[in-house]
């Protein structure tokens, strides 16, 4: 029976992981898939995070079981930051759950928006390649429209089209900030545009918010979801706390329904509890108590802000420098400048990919996607002298 299975490609953004680290050469560079490193190269966990995990041990008196919703300590805490302090659950019309990761938390999304009716997800492109993967996985119809223009700017008019084709049957995923591949996010003026759009429309909204903090910070990187959510009546929320908070391989994240009245959060997060107990029955506890401890007290919430803050200006650094270096070879890299987050595509040729990784150890994904946490004070040179030497 199992010989029926036909061999699988490795995921191209986590093989990425495996070829760097075969790689002898000491001076390769790590640009593949997205974690954060600090100028030294390194992914450090965050001290607020040390901090929490040393006060979990030594209080945590339990590890039994808590449901498929997971830590709803957790869950609550988050809200805040997401939906805005003055009113985090918009008068009692969202409720939440974790999820193992932002992937977790949008398997769920979408397989509740399936339940639901919802036959096809309209996506810009390109977009992260496992939302793709998640929606075939599922048997969902996938409608791509362009996300940005040749111009370097998003492509407004493509996604005005998309939604005015879509409707009834229909659910738009957005990335909220630090958009990923591109690093290209709508301005807020274009999301109150989206919001106004949205609240007309039978569309529903999916936000991926994985990138928090790291584009431009936490209340700016909120805008655009908050402005939608103000504007429509049933939405879903997919969030990640693999990048903000560090803990990539601890998996955290939450699912958020926005429901028109409260009444209907019930049925709907059902759903979502039967789909996790079919999945993965319950989240891994320990990242998101982790996330909780931080969120519960004011100094490691204070420190964990810092530290985040330290993030963001880094990557702004590296993203200035190659902005500066300006035309290099035959690609001009000015637009890094005033992208968000860790990602930004470089119009590599297939063969330039290559030809960075044999020839100067520099190894990133196949669509051109660079991390730019990954260049660092050591690096950077060596970097942009080889762009210019592949492309030139
Ligand atoms: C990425 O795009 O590199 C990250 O979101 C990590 C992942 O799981 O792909």
């Amino acid at each position: 029976m199992l010989t029926n299975l036909q061999q699988q490609p490795a995921d191209a953004l986590l093989a990425l992981i495996k070829l760097h680290n075969d790689d002898p050469r000491a001076d390769k560079i790590d640009l593949g898939v997205g974690v954060y490193r600090t100028g030294q190269g390194e992914t450090p966990v965050f001290g607020a995070i040390k901090a929490a995990e040393k006060k979990l041990v030594e209080t945590q008196d339990s590890k039994a079981y808590l449901g498929p919703e997971g830590d709803m300590g957790f869950v609550h805490a988050l809200m805040p930051y997401i939906f805005g302090k003055a009113n985090p659950d918009m008068d009692g019309r969202i409720v939440g759950m974790q999820t193992p990761g932002g992937t977790g938390s949008l398997r769920l999304a979408l397989a509740m928006a399936q339940r639901a009716g919802v036959k096809r997800i309209i996506v810009g492109k390109p977009s992260w390649p496992n939302h793709n993967q998640i929606c075939k996985d599922l048997g969902l119809e996938v409608f791509e429209f362009n996300h940005a223009g040749e111009d370097g700017k998003v492509d407004m008019d493509a996604l005005r089209s998309a939604l005015a084709a879509g409707g009834e049957g229909d659910a738009v995923l957005l990335h909220g900030c630090c958009h990923n591949p591109t690093g290209i996010d709508y301005a807020p003026a274009d999301w109150d545009e989206i919001a106004a759009i949205l609240a007309k429309s039978a569309v529903l909204p999916i936000i991926d918010l994985a990138y928090q903090g790291l584009g431009q910070g936490m209340e700016e990187d909120a805008y655009g979801l908050r402005r939608v959510l103000g504007a429509v009546s049933e939405a879903l929320v997919c969030y990640s706390c693999d990048k903000n908070f560090g803990l990539y391989r601890d998996r955290v994240g939450a699912l958020y329904a926005v429901a028109k009245d409260p009444a209907e959060l019930g049925a709907i997060m059902s759903n979502g509890h039967a789909l996790a107990r079919a999945n993965w029955s319950q989240p891994p506890d320990h990242g998101g108590a982790a996330v909780r401890v931080v969120l519960e007290d004011e100094t490691l919430t204070a420190q964990w802000l810092d530290e985040l803050d330290q993030m963001r200006e880094r990557m702004r650094q590296v993203r200035a420098r190659l902005a500066e270096a300006g035309k290099t070879g035959g690609v001009d890299l000015t637009a890094l400048g005033s992208q968000n987050g860790l990602f930004s595509i470089i119009p590599f040729t297939p063969d330039q990919v290559q030809a960075m990784r044999k020839e100067h150890g520099i190894y990133f994904a196949g669509s051109g996607r660079i991390n730019v946490a990954g260049l660092t004070t050591g690096n950077i040179e060596k970097f942009i002298a080889a762009v210019a030497q592949v492309t030139g």
